[in-house]
């Protein structure tokens, strides 16, 4: 079945380097997808202005996303690439949807109150609007299809929220849809190396609770080593690997870059302790990871060829862009006219 009518928009955050949590919860699936839907992938440089840049450092980052794209196998050809701030109708169409989502809605996410924590009063106000620039992001392409990790459910369903709000208050029927988020269950949220119980994030300060995308094959196999596993040998059932949560990351990490299943590592490992395991973990991850690094490396060389890409994705980002957002300020009264 062709599915070139849905529409697939996702997006990353240029705020540091990129880690097999963003890979296997979310890139995997951009490459998964883009044969057969109309793909968006975006690098959300104004989501990550939220909380402090070096504007040195969002340059950068900005073009080491776009560079992790292409060298993770997403084709520009195929797939729109693009940052986030060249097609101004994401702040604009956010601005309409800050005006449509409630407080209350806003209030509930989760992620705000992590990231806020106890300085919430001193927190940007971007910071808390951010799941209606998200929401503007997805609906902007009328995106059917979201592929993210879980730690993008709850902003998903807001943006289900504000799409049928909107097509209720202004009386336009089915004018947004619902997108659909794609999330691969084991792999949706990886852990840290270092505590099974916290995800693995960019913004961890230890280097040794993530793998990097860039990371040379020498720091893949150090953290690997020092990765935290258990006490036990590994268990001969998945309900017991369940409970040891440092072990079922491990195992998901391998099994989301192999084509192997959870039972099938369990049953090859089962009962050994893990300096064995560990060392072909870590084969696998630097035979995945080395191509990607070294072509990051070389495509950061050539930022020539970089900025075609975002320039031909600006593009036919921003004829879509300008069509939904013409079509909302007519929905919502505000004139438009030639000067
Ligand atoms: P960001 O930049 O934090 O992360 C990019 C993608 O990686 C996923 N991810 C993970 N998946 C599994 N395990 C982890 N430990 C892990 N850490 C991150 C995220 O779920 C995400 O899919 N708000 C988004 C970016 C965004 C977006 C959008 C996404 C902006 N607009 C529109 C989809 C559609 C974010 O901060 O992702």
């Amino acid at each position: 079945m062709s599915l070139k009518n849905h529409t697939v928009l996702s997006g990353v955050q240029p705020s540091g380097d990129l880690h097999i949590g963003n890979y296997l919860g979310a890139i995997k699936n951009f490459i998964n997808m883009q044969d057969d839907f109309n793909c968006y992938f975006c690098v959300v440089d104004l989501h990550a202005i939220t909380v402090k840049q070096d504007p040195e450092s969002l340059r950068r980052n900005t073009l080491e996303v776009v560079a992790t794209y292409l060298a993770s196998g997403i084709d520009p050809k195929l797939s729109v690439i693009f940052n986030q701030s060249s097609v101004s109708m994401h702040a604009e169409l956010s601005w309409i949807l800050n005006c449509v989502t409630r407080m209350g809605w806003l209030n509930r996410m989760t992620q705000f109150k992590d990231k806020a924590g106890k300085d919430r009063e001193n927190v940007s106000s971007g910071l808390f609007i951010y799941p209606n620039l998200m929401a503007a992001d997805i609906l902007l392409y009328k995106a059917t299809h979201v592929p993210v990790g879980n730690d993008q459910k709850q902003h998903l369903e807001l943006t289900r929220d504000i799409a049928q709000r909107f097509n209720r208050d202004y009386n336009c029927e089915n004018f947004f849809p619902s997108p659909e988020p794609i999330i691969d269950n084991d792999i949706s949220r990886i852990m840290s190396l270092k505590n099974g119980l916290q995800k693995m994030s960019k913004s961890d300060p230890s280097e040794y609770s993530r793998i990097s995308l860039t990371d040379d094959n020498d720091t893949i196999i150090k953290k690997i080593k020092k990765a935290k596993t258990a006490d036990v040998p590994m268990p001969d059932n998945l309900n017991d690997v369940l409970v040891l949560s440092e072990i079922n990351n491990l195992l998901n990490i391998y099994s989301g870059f192999s084509s192997m299943k959870k039972e099938q590592l369990i049953d090859q490992y089962k009962g050994e302790n893990f300096s064995n395991f560990k060392s072909e973990l870590s084969d696998l991850l630097v035979s995945k990871i080395e191509p990607i690094a070294i072509e990051v490396k070389k495509l950061m060389n050539d930022k020539s060829f970089l900025f075609d890409v975002l320039s031909d994705g600006k593009k036919r980002a921003t004829e879509i862009a300008t069509k939904t957002l013409n079509d909302v300020y007519d929905i919502v009264g505000l004139l438009r006219y030639d000067s």
